[in-house]
């Protein structure tokens, strides 16, 4: 590539595998874009990226990733608009909150420059995977993992850190019905819930599945003390709107700080929608949904967007939610993937042009 300050060597793919694809009916995240960026951390530094074919990687089965699970991710798209130009939102709040995750696993923190040059120089070769079809996009996983090797539980010398991309659709299909759960927690005072690191995720799939053998498609996590404040909601951040009030938990070492969740508590205060950033309790939000005052609960992420909740469980009872003409949920999607996709202004200065 010319345009990058870092030298980054490309080794192109041969044939591509875009002709296998089929952009009009895409999941999300199951099928993989030609190339990925990969760069080597060792001898205590981070060597040059290069951008090679996607393809599998060999690690010795003493690598510290398979037994500590040091490994830490981010989540971030590319979209395309009309005139096939490229954006990205708000992308180094992803590469700073990838540091802040290293930091907490005790993993060493990559230069800004290395993520952003590395990864406009990846879109710009793999830009004919970025989908133009409504609410599609291509979906971004920069990773970081632990290839260094021995059974000494420390953290290791050597690291890998990728960008793979996946062209994607909707990461929910239907209707989300979300259960309360009050036995397994997702993080604790201390822990690592802030950091996007890799077991976050493993922790909550024994808990999901069973909530799945039950009818629900995802857990919402209350606080791993008292079980009664909402926390998140499976791979999301939750946003409850009880009467006019937009309401979302307070980040702390628990929660991950989403940027899709601050950016639409942003958007709702523009567009005048009462909000609180506090402690939302279980009983309060049975309390309203017996009320009738609980009008609307959505998940919020990178993957999901915005993801309205048609139903919560709680002990034995479901309570569905309203279906509402104008919704918060509906109008704060369209006000964020506007910006996303450069329908619009995009007053905050979030929407970055590979
Ligand atoms: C994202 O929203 O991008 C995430 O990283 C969540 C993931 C588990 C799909």
């Amino acid at each position: 590539m010319n345009n990058t300050a870092l030298k980054i060597q490309v080794e192109k793919i041969k044939v591509s595998k875009i002709d296998q694809v089929d952009f009009d009916n895409l999941s999300f995240g199951s099928v993989f874009s030609d190339h990925m960026l990969v760069c080597d951390y060792k001898n205590g530094s981070w060597e040059a990226p290069k951008i090679v074919p996607y393809q599998p990687i060999s690690l010795d089965p003493s690598a510290k990733i398979f037994h500590y699970g040091q490994s830490i991710f981010e989540g971030m798209k590319a979209y395309k608009d009309e005139n096939d130009e490229i954006f990205l939102f708000r992308p180094l709040d992803n590469c700073r909150r990838l540091n802040i995750s290293a930091k907490r696993m005790a993993m060493p923190e990559l230069p800004e420059e290395f993520f952003m040059e590395g990864l406009t120089a990846l879109l710009e070769l793999d830009k004919d995977w970025i989908p133009r079809n409504a609410g599609s996009s291509l979906y971004i996983r920069p990773f970081m993992f632990a290839s260094g090797t021995g059974f000494h539980a420390s953290p290791a010398n050597q690291y890998k850190f990728i960008i793979a991309t996946a062209p994607s659709g909707s990461y929910f299909a239907g209707k989300v019905k979300v259960l309360i759960e009050e036995k397994y927690s997702r993080s604790a005072n201390g822990g690592v819930g802030y950091a996007k690191a890799g077991g976050n995720y493993a922790g909550q799939f024994y808990p999901t599945q069973l909530a799945v053998e039950k009818g629900y498609n995802q857990v919402i996590w209350t606080d791993d003390n008292t079980h009664e404040n909402i926390e998140e909601a499976g791979a999301m951040n939750i946003f409850v709107r009880i009467g006019d009030t937009l309401i979302t938990g307070p980040t702390s070492d628990r929660i991950l700080d989403g940027i899709t969740r601050k950016s639409i508590l942003e958007i709702a205060k523009d567009e005048g929608i009462a909000t609180e950033v506090r402690k939302i309790t279980v009983s309060e939000l049975v309390e309203a949904a017996k009320k009738g005052t609980l009008k609307e609960m959505f998940g919020a992420g990178t993957a999901a967007v915005v993801s309205p909740i048609a139903t919560f469980g709680y002990r034995d009872t479901d309570y569905d939610l309203p279906e509402l003409e104008n919704s918060y949920a509906s109008r704060l999607k369209k006000r964020i993937t506007d910006i996303q996709y450069n329908r619009a202004e995009d007053p905050f200065g979030w929407r970055f042009k590979v």
